[in-house]
C-alpha cells in the first residue's frame, strides 16, 4: 500500500526552509501532496493560486524528485482534504520549542478527528530563522530575500 502524505501551510511565500522539508518528506513517502491553505489568522501577501505557482517553479528549480502534488484546499477541514486522496500523515516544519507549541494541539485536534498521525520534520540548522512573515516584511521593506528563498520566488517578489 502506498504511503501518501500532505505537508500543508500558507506558504505566503514558500521558503528555503520549507523547500528542504518538502525534499526530506518526497524521500521518505511514495507520495506527497503539498497543500496551500488559507489561513485566517495571517495577513496575506500573495494570492493561493500565486503561492502554488511558486512551489511547482521552486521544486522544478531545486530539481527535486519523488511523486510530489501541488495544489490548494479552501473547503472544510484539513483531515477531509486528507480523507479525499487517501493519505494518512501529515508533515509539518518544526523549526523551535515555539514551532512545537503551535503544532502539538493541531497534530492532536486532527488525529481525533481523522485518525491522521503527524510527523514533526526538522529542516536544516541553516533554515531555523527563516519564516515566511519575515521574509514578507523584509520583501515590503526593499530588503534582499535571496538567503531564505528559492531564487524565482525572490526575482517575483523582487518584481
Ligand atoms: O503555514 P501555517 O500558516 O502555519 O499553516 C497553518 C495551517 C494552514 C496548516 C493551519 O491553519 C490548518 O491546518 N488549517 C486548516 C483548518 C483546519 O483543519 N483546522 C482544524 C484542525 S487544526
Amino acid at each position: 500500500m502506498s504511503r501518501i502524505a500532505v505537508v500543508p501551510g500558507s506558504f505566503d511565500p514558500v521558503t528555503l526552509g520549507h523547500l528542504d522539508v518538502i525534499e526530506r518528506a518526497a524521500g521518505i513517502f511514495d507520495e506527497l501532496h503539498v497543500l496551500v491553505v488559507h489561513n485566517p489568522d495571517k495577513s496575506a501577501l500573495l494570492p493561493i493560486a500565486q503561492r502554488v505557482s511558486l512551489i511547482l517553479d521552486s521544486i522544478a528549480e531545486a530539481d527535486i524528485e519523488g511523486s510530489i502534488v501541488v495544489t490548494s484546499w479552501s473547503v472544510g477541514l484539513l483531515v477531509d482534504y486528507c480523507t479525499d486522496v487517501g493519505a494518512s500523515v501529515l508533515v509539518k516544519g518544526i523549526r523551535s520549542q515555539v514551532d512545537v507549541a503551535y503544532e502539538t494541539p493541531m497534530a492532536i485536534v486532527n488525529r481525533n478527528l481523522a485518525g491522521v498521525e503527524t510527523v514533526f520534520m526538522l529542516p536544516a540548522p541553516e533554515h531555523a530563522h527563516v519564516s515566511s512573515s519575515l521574509v514578507r516584511q523584509v520583501a515590503a521593506l526593499g530588503g534582499d530575500v535571496r538567503p531564505y528563498v528559492p531564487r524565482v520566488v525572490a526575482d517575483f517578489l523582487q518584481r
